[in-house]
C-alpha cells in the first residue's frame, strides 16, 4: 500500500490514541462526535481501507453489503460486537475485531455501582435531597436491601463476570454462576456451577448479566426466568439491555417480585430506557460500563494494535469474524 491505510474513525477518540492514529494512519475523524447516519458512514467508507466504529456504528448485513472492496477490517472501540453483523462481514472477507479483557475492571465497578444504587435506593435518596424533599428522618425511612453476605448470581462467567464476582465477594457475597462452560476449579474459587440458568435463578439474591447480546440470549431474561428468582431479588445488567425482556422486568418491579432493578444498558439506545424512568425501584445510568479515562484509553491503544497487526499482514489479537 502506498499511502498510509485510510481509517475511517466512528466517533472522537481519546486524545492520545487519536495521535496514534494520526501519526500511523490516515484517519477520518469525527472531530464533532457526531452520531452518522448510515448513509454518512457508507460516503465516508468509500475509498478507505478500514473502519474503527464504536457499538454507536452499526453495521448490519444491510451495510456491510455496500460497503467499499477497499474495506479490509472494521476494528471495533468495544467488547461487544452485536452492532456488526459477523457473518455478513466474513462471508465479505472483512475481518472484524473488538477490544476484550481491557474493560473489566471498569464495567465489573458499574456492576457493583448499580447493585448498591439499585439495593439501597441511591437514586431516590438523591432525588429527595436534590428537590428539597427530605424532611424527617425515621427508622421506616428509605430502608432498602442489604447485599452483604448475600448470594451473587452470574450470567456468563467470562472476563467482566469473574471481576465482578471478585468484586462481589468483598461483600461476603456466595457467588453462583451459568456459564457455557464450567470453570476450571482456580478460576471459580469456590464460585457453585449451575447447569443451566433456570438451576441458577433460584440461587440469585442479586443477578448479574455479564453474556454478550446474540440470537441465543435475545430476552434471556424474559418473565417465566424471572419467576423463578427469589422473591425481592435485585438484578443488574452490564452487558446488553436485549438480554432482558424490558416489559416483562418493568412488570417484575412493579409487583416488586424484583425489588430493584440497577441498569446501564437497554435494548434500544438511547430509547427504551425510558421503559424505566418512572419506576422508582430502579438505578438507572447511561451505557457508562468502561466509560473511564484508563479503560477508554486502552480500549483505543487495542483496536490499533489490531489495526497494525492487520496492515501488518498479521493475524490480529482479537479477531471476531
Ligand atoms: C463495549 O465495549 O462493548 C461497551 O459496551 C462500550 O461499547
Amino acid at each position: 500500500m502506498a499511502h498510509k491505510p485510510i481509517i475511517v474513525v466512528g466517533r472522537k477518540l481519546p486524545e492520545a490514541v487519536e495521535a496514534r492514529l494520526a501519526r500511523d494512519y490516515e484517519p477520518r475523524f469525527n472531530s464533532d462526535d457526531k452520531l452518522y447516519s448510515t448513509d454518512e458512514l457508507l460516503a465516508l467508507c468509500y475509498g478507505a481501507d478500514a473502519a474503527l466504529p464504536c457499538h454507536s456504528e452499526h453495521f448490519t448485513a444491510d451495510v456491510i453489503a455496500k460497503l467499499p472492496d477497499s474495506i479490509k477490517a472494521i476494528a471495533n472501540f468495544s467488547v461487544g460486537t452485536d452492532h456488526v453483523d459477523l457473518i455478513a462481514a466474513k462471508a465479505r472477507g472483512i475481518i472484524v475485531t473488538n477490544t476484550p479483557n481491557v474493560l473489566n475492571n471498569a464495567t465489573a465497578e458499574i456492576a457493583m455501582l448499580l447493585m448498591l444504587g439499585a439495593a439501597r435506593r441511591a437514586h431516590e435518596g438523591d432525588a429527595m435531597i436534590r428537590e428539597g424533599t427530605w424532611t424527617s428522618w425515621s427508622p421506616a425511612f428509605m430502608v432498602g436491601t442489604q447485599v452483604t453476605g448475600k448470594r451473587f448470581g452470574v450470567i456468563g462467567m467470562g472476563r467482566v463476570g469473574q471481576v465482578a464476582a471478585e468484586r462481589a465477594r468483598g461483600f461476603g457475597m456466595d457467588i453462583h454462576y451459568y456459564n457455557r462452560n464450567k470453570l476450571d476449579r482456580a478460576l471459580e474459587k469456590g464460585a457453585v456451577y449451575h447447569e443451566s440458568i433456570e438451576d441458577l435463578l433460584p440461587h440469585c439474591d442479586v443477578l448479574s448479566l455479564h453474556c454478550p447480546a446474540t440470537p441465543d440470549t435475545i430476552k434471556l431474561l424474559n418473565a417465566e426466568r424471572i419467576k423463578r428468582l427469589p422473591d425481592g431479588a435485585i438484578v443488574v445488567n452490564t452487558a446488553r439491555g436485549a438480554i432482558i425482556d424490558e416489559g416483562a422486568l418493568l412488570a417484575a418491579l412493579k409487583s416488586r417480585k424484583v425489588a430493584a432493578a440497577g441498569l446501564d444498558v437497554y435494548a434500544e439506545e438511547p430509547t427504551t430506557q425510558s421503559t424505566f424512568k418512572d419506576q422508582p425501584n430502579t438505578f438507572l445510568l447511561p451505557h457508562i460500563g468502561s466509560a473511564t479515562h484508563d479503560t477508554r484509553d486502552a480500549m483505543g491503544f487495542r483496536a490499533l494494535d489490531n489495526l497494525d497487526a492487520i496492515f501488518a499482514g498479521k493475524e490480529p489479537g482479537d479477531r471476531v469474524a
